[in-house]
């Protein structure tokens, strides 16, 4: 089930060339904190390209909840009305973060220092995730939650009355926690520090800063000591949502396994928070190219050109890079059995706690479709079996999960039988477009119902 309907079997088929220019849609974590930032700043704050799918439109709305003015104007053209640093009110009902992690976790944040309760919720896959990776560090503020066992939602915070700043080094590499700490620290006094040990995607960062926070980064031994002057005031801004590398990913890697392909895929970030995929990509061989590299909004830009790659060999994916690519394993798994030899990916634990358990969920599926996988608590390695060798021929469960989803259906564009998804739903949380777009490339891709 996708959680917001029925469930959508679908099902990919190996056809024609993927030929053409895919504009993949608005990143989704820059999406999500251009509405809360601009929900916490002073005036109207104006975006252009943000993702509509599912997972910010349930920001959107809980955006709404704490009392911001939120509009959309046009096609990912959306205007909010800010309440400023401090001045959430206490939203009447639930809040519903639907399957988004990083929805729940910021918005946690953001109202946990001010004198207000709320209640979240999500869906199945929300409800099973962990959630005392923010609580624990949002306690040291004041904040009390109230949740069930194991730290999971539906969860009650209490904002804390009388927050104090907080010193705190996040266990897990993880952006979310990261941010919800800073964002918690925006209406404490004094500064709040957090520290990482591993490079995170640093958006938060970045428009805390362009709104107006006073935030410095320091690279020390300890790692990246981040350090927020609480109670700035956020001034409203503009945003121009860059297009997400990580939706990228999908249309790109489907061109370098499809005999014949040559996808332009432009205006795509590549902040080094978030390019790990394209690196490795380049290292197994991938004939991917970077065009009309740029700089936009501070943020290096480029137009990727992805063409076939029958050549493409086995690596052992650097564990330092994992969270640059930490959403892109699943579909690199994928490009990793068309490839010769090993493809080894250590350090990955933090895949095991996402929408769905995604080493299992890819692992299982692969198996499924002929390929050997081996897989540890914090590993995984993919036996790849060359251009072409992929049999395919076998429905896989898309676990809720967007990525898991579209990831499979890349598959089977390149082997040998179908490849089913038992639900395609998840994809309209970060890719509502996905089926036209790839559709205008060529691709075979139905819904099996249909
Ligand atoms: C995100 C951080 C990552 C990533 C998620 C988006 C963000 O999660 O997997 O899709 O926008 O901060 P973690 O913080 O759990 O690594």
């Amino acid at each position: 089930m996708s959680g917001h309907g029925q469930p959508v079997p679908m099902v990919a088929r190996k056809g024609a060339a993927l030929v053409g220019t895919a504009v993949v849609p608005g990143d989704k974590s820059i999406s999500h904190r251009s509405l809360i930032l601009g929900a916490l700043s002073i005036g109207e704050t104006h975006v252009t390209g943000l993702l509509e799918g599912q997972d910010v439109l349930d920001t959107a709305k809980a955006m709404r909840a704490f009392g911001a003015g939120v509009e959309r104007l046009g096609e990912g053209e959306w205007r909010i009305e800010g309440v400023g640093v401090g001045g959430f009110a206490e939203p009447e009902g639930v809040i519903d973060c639907g399957n988004s992690g990083t929805g729940v976790r910021l918005i946690m944040g953001s109202m946990a220092t001010s004198p207000i309760v709320a209640t979240f919720t999500g869906d199945a896959s929300l409800n099973g995730r962990p959630m005392a990776r923010v609580t624990d560090p949002l306690a040291l503020f004041g904040t009390r939650a109230l949740g069930r066992r194991g730290g999971r939602l539906p969860m009650t915070i209490q904002g804390a009355e009388d927050p104090v700043p907080v010193r705190y080094a996040t266990p897990v590499p993880s952006a979310q926690v990261k941010s919800a700490v800073l964002l918690a620290g925006l209406n404490a006094p004094g500064e709040t520090v957090v520290i990482e040990r591993e490079a995170t995607r640093d958006h938060s960062e970045r428009m805390l800063a362009g709104f107006g926070a006073s935030l410095t980064t320091e690279v020390t031994p300890e790692g990246r000591v981040i350090t927020l002057k609480g109670q700035p005031e956020l001034r409203g801004q503009s945003v121009a949502v860059p297009c997400d590398p990580s939706s990228a990913a999908f249309p790109v890697c489907a061109a370098l396994i499809v005999p014949g392909s040559d996808v332009l895929v432009p205006n795509i970030g590549l902040n080094p928070t978030r390019a790990g995929l394209y690196q490795t990509l380049r290292d197994m061989g991938a004939d991917l190219t970077y065009e009309n590299p740029r700089e936009e909004g501070g943020e290096p830009v480029a137009d990727l050109r992805a063409r076939y790659s029958p050549a493409m060999k086995g690596i052992e994916v650097p564990p330092e890079r994992a969270a640059s690519m930490i959403d892109e394993y699943p579909v690199l798994s994928v490009v990793a059995a068309f490839a010769e030899g090993r493809t080894e990916m250590p350090g990955v634990r933090e895949l095991r706690v996402k929408e769905s358990d995604r080493i299992d969920a890819m692992a299982t599926g692969l198996r499924a479709c002929g390929v050997t996988v081996d897989e540890g608590e914090d590993w995984w390695a993919v036996e790849g079996l060359g251009a072409g060798g992929v049999p395919g021929g076998a429905t896989v469960e898309s676990r809720l999960d967007h990525r898991i989803a579209m990831s499979f259906l890349c598959m089977g564009l390149g082997s040998a039988q179908p490849v089913r998804v038992d639900d395609g739903g998840p994809i309209a949380t970060s890719f509502p477009v996905f089926e036209g777009l790839m559709a205008a490339l060529g691709a075979r891709i139905d819904r099996a119902n249909a």
